[in-house]
């Protein structure tokens, strides 16, 4: 889970060092897991993962609109819908209603990896094609 491969890169080196940031500490949370680690330090690991996310979002979104990336809206749902996700995932872990599971971190591991490799490629693209990146 969480492992990175050559066919996530994007070309854009930037994105690249902050999407193996997100890939980075989601395989700090498995491995936090199956070390069965408390609550605190599950907690703390999550609360970057969130953060990380955030920032990563808002740098592609400022990105997408500065060079007018057409599928701009389609591309921020897409981020906001993980992002709602996650908030509500925190806010019961949070308060003790679910742990950290194996089913959740598949959900967050295959979200990103389809993200990446599909919807990110497509600013990418555009991004390279104009040698701004
Ligand atoms: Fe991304
Ligand atoms: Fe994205």
């Amino acid at each position: 889970m969480f492992e990175w491969n050559d066919k996530f890169s994007t070309g854009i080196a930037s994105i690249d060092a902050q999407h193996q940031g997100l890939f980075s500490i989601g395989a700090e949370l498995y491995a936090a897991m199956g070390a069965g680690q408390g609550k605190e330090r599950m907690s703390r690991i999550l609360t970057r993962l969130v953060q990380y996310t955030a920032a990563h979002f808002a740098y592609e979104e400022r990105l997408m609109q500065l060079h007018g990336y057409p599928d701009y809206a389609a591309h921020k749902a897409q981020h906001d819908d993980l992002t709602r996700h996650v908030q509500h995932f925190c806010r019961e872990f949070q308060s003790g209603q679910i742990g950290i599971s194996i089913p959740l971190l598949h959900f967050v591991d295959d979200w990103l990896k389809r993200h990446i490799g599909q919807s990110d490629q497509g600013y990418a693209k555009l991004l390279t094609a104009k040698a701004v990146a």
